[in-house]
């Protein structure tokens, strides 16, 4: 028998939400009551939501085993007879279903496995070893090199090449520059940001430092959705970690180079995650897209040169440098390379995150990963991409997911919701409600999207209560159209996207 030296409880959003903090407290105090020396262990989220609350136990021979839907009431069993006895307790543990054999986990690697409030199992990890190679290895033209050799690119939606973003940074000639990370994630059905922040926060704020390097910043700004409390709480905290390690701040590793980040908390609109937008909600002025170019490379924030990358873009980065460009490009597609984080939700056995390499198919993701329907009911189609995306259906199951391929289907990748719907899902329902969401959310600066996007949905609502003339279905592609074409910032551009791709692949 393997003592048992290390039990990990999964506290994320997800976690908490199914019970995790009630189960952490009893397993905390039950182990004191029998005085065993084990370290409990608060981790962020492993990715099996559909299985939590989760406990890990770890033996010292390094064997795991983890019990899924624990309830207080199970802890005592845990501790007796498998803490204490040394037993296993088969029937509380969670099935081997294989949700991870195929992923690949690359931004997530210590999501679920590490303390996010210690900076120490961060180091353990690899953790900073990134930034150092940056800072004392490569010059900054150098990491911008290594990462166009990666093939990275933004995980935000649009998939700009993340070398170029930087190298147009890189070459102003500003005093000032800004390193921008967006964690608004206001997709409905997305938490892949959340997650990474709760999990690994260090990851995010070490991908920003890098990329500071790379450009000649030295102010970061995380913009990240007030609605993520525990989130803001632990990046406040990994930063105050970083500071005293002296990884953030002035001279960071005894180097010429300085960056220090400050947290802005976003207040909840889905436009603010839009790169103008955000700048304007930072600055302190309403969140408003402006047209563009100039760009915010060339004029951010405050005018000043300004990268802004996703959460998990900046969250490969450290990956990257410490790995090597060549180790990144060995996943995914000829132009889509290493992996995607994904939220699956919807009509899914396994709903939670997953990490999968780019050119995986859908069905790949829904059924291997996913571990198909639920209650066998029949596959119908999976919308991906939030409101700028839109259905793909069961017939085009096969596409890869990379971001050519997704957007040939009208859809696109976008920042990595992905909803499965069955046979029991309705089509235009879902339309609508992407659809009444983007409405509510339009900022109303241009007309198109404030007015287009009010009369596409009432069209709506009179085809689903079957007051529709005979050409109604006409008028509303061809609005959808001009509303794609003439809106001015990327939510009203791709607003449509929705009721095309449903009118495309479910006609009738
Ligand atoms: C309406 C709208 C909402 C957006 N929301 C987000 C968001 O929540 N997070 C994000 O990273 N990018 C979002 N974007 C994309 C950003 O404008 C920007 O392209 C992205 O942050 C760039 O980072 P990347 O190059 O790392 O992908 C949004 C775009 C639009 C048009």
């Amino acid at each position: 028998m393997s003592r048992v030296t290390e039990v990990s409880i999964g506290l994320a959003t997800c976690g908490i939400a199914a019970g995790a903090a009630e189960v952490h407290s009893r397993l905390v105090s039950s182990l004191a009551g029998h005085g065993l020396p084990v370290k409990v262990k608060r981790v962020g989220c492993v990715g099996m939501c559909y299985n939590e609350p989760l406990v890990d136990v770890l033996s010292e021979d390094g064997t795991h085993h983890t019990y899924g839907h624990v309830t207080v009431k199970d802890v005592a069993r845990i501790v007796s007879e498998h803490l204490v006895a040394g037993k296993p307790v088969e029937d509380l543990l969670a099935p081997e279903d294989g949700f991870f054999s195929r992923q690949v986990r690359i931004v997530l690697e210590n999501c679920g496995l590490i303390d996010p409030e210690s900076l120490d199992e961060y180091r353990a990890r690899g953790g900073y070893e990134g930034l150092k190679r940056s800072l004392f290895e490569m010059t900054p033209s150098q990491v911008i090199d290594e990462i166009k050799a990666s093939g990275l690119r933004g995980r935000g939606g649009a998939g700009f090449l993340t070398a170029t973003k930087w190298g147009f940074a890189a070459r102003e000639t500003s005093p000032e520059k800004f390193v921008v990370c967006n964690g608004d994630e206001g997709d409905p059905g997305a938490f892949m940001d959340r997650s990474v922040l709760e999990g690994d926060p260090h990851r995010v704020l070490e991908g920003m430092a890098i990329a500071a390097y790379a450009i000649g910043a030295d102010h970061g700004y995380a913009y990240v959705r007030a609605e993520y409390p525990l989130a803001i709480e632990r990046l406040e905290k990994a930063i105050v970690a970083a500071r005293e390690a002296g990884l953030l701040g002035e001279h960071i590793l005894g180097s010429s180079f300085s960056f220090d980040v400050v947290i802005k908390a976003g207040a909840g609109a889905f436009v603010c995650g839009e790169e103008t937008a955000l700048i304007a909600s930072i600055e302190g002025r309403r969140g408003m897209p402006r047209r563009r170019p100039p760009y915010p490379t060339t004029a951010g924030l405050w005018g000043k040169p300004t990268v802004i990358n996703n959460v998990e873009t900046l969250a490969n980065v450290p990956w990257i440098v410490r790995q090597g460009a060549a180790a990144f490009a060995r996943y995914g597609t000829e132009r889509s390379k290493g992996t995607k984080v994904f939220a699956l939700a919807g009509k899914v056995n396994h709903s939670g995150l997953v990490e999968i390499p780019m050119g995986m198919t859908i069905r790949e993701i829904v059924f291997d990963v996913g571990g198909g329907t639920r209650d066998g009911k029949a596959f119908k189609a999976v919308q991906i991409g939030g409101p700028s995306g839109g259905c793909i259906p069961a017939s085009l199951a096969d596409v890869p997911v990379d971001y050519e391929s997704l957007t040939q289907t009208g859809a696109i990748m976008g920042s990595g919701g992905l909803i499965v719907l069955d046979e029991e899902t309705c089509m235009v329902d879902v339309a609508r409600f992407f659809l009444d969401f983007i409405q509510k959310e339009s900022c109303g600066k241009c007309t198109f999207c404030r007015i287009g996007t009010k009369r596409m949905l009432e069209s709506l609502t009179r085809i689903c209560a079957g007051e529709a003339g005979t050409n109604e279905l006409d008028r509303l592609i061809d609005l959808s159209r001009k509303v794609k074409r003439h809106s001015l910032c990327g939510l009203g551009q791709t607003a449509p996207n929705p009721v095309l791709t449903t009118s495309r692949f479910f006609p009738d």
